[in-house]
C-alpha cells in the first residue's frame, strides 16, 4: 500500500487549518449585524420616526402581510444592531448613498413584481445607473414630485417642446410619463418603434388605434414616430417633414421603390407638380387608416 498520497493530504489539511486560523487572527471577523426593530430606531431617530406613520411605506410596518412588521426601517436600511450601538452612519445601510446597483436592489426585492418595473432591465435608466433614489425620496416629502423633475436631467427634451408644433406640456396638458415609463419597458428596443405608439399616444388618440380593415402600413410597422416627432417639431402636424407631399414622397417614390423600402409611387394620374395633387392628405384623409377604403381615400 502506497502512504504517500495520505501524508500529502494530511498535510495539506494541516496546512488549510493553520492558514485559516491566520487569517482569522489577522482580520477579527465583524460580527453579523441583527435585526432591531423600528422601536430601536425610534429612540434616536423620532422625528423621521414619527414623519414615517404617514409614510406610504408605513403599511410595511403595520401590516404582516410584507414581512417586515415592526421592523420597516430595516428592510431598506438592512439590519441596525451594529449601528444602534456606534451611532455611527456608516454602520448603516442608506440607499441613497449606496452603489445605485445595490440601491435599487433593496427597492426591487419588494418592487420587482410590480407592472410598471417589468422593463426595468432594459430601461436608459437602469442601464445608465439613474437610481430609484434619484427620483424618489423616501422621508422628504418636500422633495419635487418625480413627474415634475424630468426636464432637470432631459435639459434637450425639454427644448423640443419649446417649438412652434409641439404638445402643450409648458401648459400643464401633458406630462412625460403620459408616454413613457420612466421604470422602462418590457419590450427591448429591437422593437422600440412598435412599442412607441403603446400605450401612450393611443389612451388620447384612441381614434388612431385600429384595427382598421385597410391599415396604412407604417402605422403598425413603425408606429407614429415615423412621420411626427413626438416632443415638439418646426412643421404643422407636428411632422417630420416641412410638408405633408414631402412626408409622403419620403416613401412613396420610385427612389424609395429603388432602395427597396416602403409603399409604392403614386399612381400615373398623380401629377406631382399640380399644386391640386401636391396635397396629398385633401384626398387620402385617412391617412392613419380606413375602414372602407383601400387607398384611404374615406
Ligand atoms: C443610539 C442612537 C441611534 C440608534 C439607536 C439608531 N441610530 Fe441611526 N443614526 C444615529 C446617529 C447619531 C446618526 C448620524 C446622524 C447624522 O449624521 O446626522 C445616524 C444616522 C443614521 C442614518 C444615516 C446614514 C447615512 O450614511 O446617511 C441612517 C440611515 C440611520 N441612522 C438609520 C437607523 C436605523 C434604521 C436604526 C434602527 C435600526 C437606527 N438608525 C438606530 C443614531 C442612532
Ligand atoms: C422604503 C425604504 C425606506 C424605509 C422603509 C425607511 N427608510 Fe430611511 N431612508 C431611505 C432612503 C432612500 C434614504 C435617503 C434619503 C431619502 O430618500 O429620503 C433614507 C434616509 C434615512 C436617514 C438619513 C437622514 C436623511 O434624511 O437623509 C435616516 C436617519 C433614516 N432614513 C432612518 C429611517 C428610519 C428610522 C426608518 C423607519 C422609521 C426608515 N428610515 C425607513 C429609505 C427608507
Ligand atoms: C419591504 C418592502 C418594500 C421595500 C424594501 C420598498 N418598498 Fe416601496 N412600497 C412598498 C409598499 C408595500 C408600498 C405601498 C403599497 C403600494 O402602493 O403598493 C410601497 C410604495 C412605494 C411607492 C409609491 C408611493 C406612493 O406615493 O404611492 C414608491 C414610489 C416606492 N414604494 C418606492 C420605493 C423605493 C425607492 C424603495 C427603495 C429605497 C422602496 N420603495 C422600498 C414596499 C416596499
Ligand atoms: C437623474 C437624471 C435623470 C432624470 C431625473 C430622468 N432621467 Fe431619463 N434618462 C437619464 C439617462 C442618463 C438616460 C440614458 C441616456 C439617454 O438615453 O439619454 C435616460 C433615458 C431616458 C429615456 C430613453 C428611453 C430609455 O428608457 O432608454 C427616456 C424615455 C427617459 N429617460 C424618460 C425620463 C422621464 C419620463 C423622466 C421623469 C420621470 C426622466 N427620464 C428623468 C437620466 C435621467
Ligand atoms: C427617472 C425617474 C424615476 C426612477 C429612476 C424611478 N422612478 Fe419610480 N416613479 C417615477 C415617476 C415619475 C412615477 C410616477 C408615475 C406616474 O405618475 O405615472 C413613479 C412611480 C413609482 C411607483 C408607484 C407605482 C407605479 O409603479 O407607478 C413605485 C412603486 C416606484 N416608482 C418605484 C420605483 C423603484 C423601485 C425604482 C428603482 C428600481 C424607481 N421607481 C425608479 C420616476 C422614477
Ligand atoms: C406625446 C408623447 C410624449 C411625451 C409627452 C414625451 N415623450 Fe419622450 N418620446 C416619445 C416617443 C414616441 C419617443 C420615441 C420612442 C422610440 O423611438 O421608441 C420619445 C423618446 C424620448 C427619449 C429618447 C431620446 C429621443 O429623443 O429619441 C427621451 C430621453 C424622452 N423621450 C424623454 C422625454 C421627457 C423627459 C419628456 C417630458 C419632458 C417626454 N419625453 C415627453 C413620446 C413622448
Ligand atoms: C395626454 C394625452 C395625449 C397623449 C398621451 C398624446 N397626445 Fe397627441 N395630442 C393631445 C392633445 C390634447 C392634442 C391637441 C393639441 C393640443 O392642444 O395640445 C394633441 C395633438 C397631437 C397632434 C396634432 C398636432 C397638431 O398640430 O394638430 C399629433 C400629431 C399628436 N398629438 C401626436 C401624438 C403622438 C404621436 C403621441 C404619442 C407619442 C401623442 N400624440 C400622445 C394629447 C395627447
Ligand atoms: C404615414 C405617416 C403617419 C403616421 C405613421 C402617423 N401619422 Fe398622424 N398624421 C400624418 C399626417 C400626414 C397628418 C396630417 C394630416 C393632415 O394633413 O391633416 C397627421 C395628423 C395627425 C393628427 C392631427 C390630425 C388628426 O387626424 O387628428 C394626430 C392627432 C395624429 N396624426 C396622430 C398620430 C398618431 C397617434 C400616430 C401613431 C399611432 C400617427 N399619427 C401616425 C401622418 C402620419
Ligand atoms: C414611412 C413610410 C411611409 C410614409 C411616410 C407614407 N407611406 Fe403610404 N404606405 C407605406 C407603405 C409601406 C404602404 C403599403 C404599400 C403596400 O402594401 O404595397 C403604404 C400604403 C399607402 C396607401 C395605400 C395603397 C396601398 O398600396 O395599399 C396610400 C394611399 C398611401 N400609402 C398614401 C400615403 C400618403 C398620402 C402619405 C403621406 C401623407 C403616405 N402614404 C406616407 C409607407 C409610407
Ligand atoms: C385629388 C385627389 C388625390 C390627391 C391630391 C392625391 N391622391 Fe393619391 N390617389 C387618389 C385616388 C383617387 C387614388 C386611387 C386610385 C385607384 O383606386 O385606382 C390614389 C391612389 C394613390 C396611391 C396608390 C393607392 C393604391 O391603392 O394603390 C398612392 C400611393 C397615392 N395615391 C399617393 C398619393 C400621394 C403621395 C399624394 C400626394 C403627393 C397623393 N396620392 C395625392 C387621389 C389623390
Amino acid at each position: 500500500m502506497n502512504l504517500l498520497p495520505w501524508r500529502t493530504a494530511l498535510l495539506s489539511v494541516l496546512c488549510l487549518a493553520a492558514l485559516t486560523v491566520a487569517t482569522a487572527k489577522d482580520k477579527p471577523k465583524k460580527t453579523k449585524a441583527e435585526y432591531m426593530g423600528s422601536v430601536t430606531c425610534q429612540g434616536c431617530h423620532e422625528e423621521i420616526s414619527r414623519a414615517f406613520e404617514k409614510n406610504p411605506h408605513f403599511i410595511v410596518e403595520s401590516h404582516s402581510k410584507h414581512g417586515w412588521k415592526e421592523r420597516a426601517c430595516e428592510s431598506c436600511h438592512g439590519p441596525g444592531s451594529i449601528h444602534a450601538e456606534s451611532a455611527s452612519p456608516t454602520d448603516i445601510d442608506n440607499p441613497a448613498k449606496m452603489p445605485p446597483r445595490k440601491g435599487d436592489q433593496a427597492c426591487l426585492s419588494c418592487h420587482r413584481n410590480q407592472v410598471t418595473q417589468v422593463g426595468n432591465i432594459f430601461g436608459g435608466h437602469a442601464r445608465s445607473e439613474v437610481a430609484c433614489t434619484q427620483c424618489h425620496s423616501i422621508h422628504d416629502s418636500a422633495r419635487k414630485k418625480p413627474a415634475e423633475d424630468c426636464g432637470s436631467c432631459h435639459v434637450a427634451t425639454l427644448a423640443e417642446f419649446q417649438k412652434p408644433y409641439r404638445h402643450r406640456f409648458q401648459e400643464g396638458g401633458i406630462r412625460c410619463v403620459d408616454c413613457h415609463n420612466p421604470h422602462g419597458r418590457e419590450i427591448p428596443t429591437a422593437l422600440r418603434v412598435v412599442s412607441a405608439n403603446e400605450p401612450g399616444c393611443f389612451r388620447c388618440h384612441g381614434d388612431k388605434r385600429g384595427p382598421f380593415t385597410f391599415e396604412h402600413a407604417p402605422m403598425r410597422m413603425e408606429g407614429c414616430r415615423a412621420c411626427h416627432e413626438p416632443h415638439g417639431s418646426a412643421n404643422p402636424r407636428m411632422l417630420t417633414r416641412q410638408e405633408v407631399r414631402l412626408q409622403c414622397l419620403e416613401c412613396h417614390s420610385n427612389l424609395s421603390v429603388a432602395a427597396g423600402t416602403l409603399g409604392g409611387p403614386p399612381p400615373a394620374f398623380h401629377d406631382l407638380r399640380s399644386s391640386r395633387i401636391q396635397n396629398c392628405t385633401i384626398c387620402h384623409v385617412k391617412i392613419h387608416g380606413s375602414h372602407v377604403n383601400r387607398s384611404l381615400l374615406r
